[in-house]
């Protein structure tokens, strides 16, 4: 799977630390939908859904959490516990988040405004449009 991982230049002084994110200089997309979770029951996951035609960058701003990403032909499970790390998610991709700590908050920027219509929830038909890629 390429390079999804991106480390955030993170401005740190005696009183803490400052990230920016900006449309198209450290964020490669227009970022039309800012939305994030948070109160997550560690034993349930989430996600179970790729985007026909979405972007997604998953900031885990607090705590920790593993996300699985899956591209009909590779799977990698990724842990997020930097505030100043995104794992950027492709079109087509098929992502479970689960292992939340109790003070997890995931920051999620999206290309896109929210449609349920952009969701592919069943798995067996996201393999078929992964094979279509
Ligand atoms: P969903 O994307 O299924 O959550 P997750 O992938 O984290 O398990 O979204 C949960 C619910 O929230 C679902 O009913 C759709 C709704 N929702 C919105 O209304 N707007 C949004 O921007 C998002 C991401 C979800």
């Amino acid at each position: 799977m390429k390079d999804v991982l991106i480390d955030f230049f993170a401005i740190e002084d005696d009183r803490g630390a400052l990230v920016a994110l900006e449309q198209f200089k450290n964020i490669p997309f227009e970022i039309k939908r800012v939305y994030y979770i948070y109160g997550n029951k560690k034993n349930l996951a989430r996600g179970f859904h790729a985007h026909r035609d979405l972007q997604q960058i998953l900031i885990c701003v607090s705590g920790s959490c593993n996300v699985i990403l899956d591209n009909g032909k590779e799977k990698h499970k990724y842990i997020l516990n930097k505030p100043n790390q995104g794992l950027l998610v492709n079109k087509v991709i098929w992502r479970e988040m689960l292992e939340f700590s109790d003070d997890c908050i995931i920051l999620v920027l999206a290309s896109n405004y929210y449609d349920e219509n952009d969701y592919i929830r069943d798995y067996d038909k996201f393999m078929e449009t992964a094979n279509r890629v």
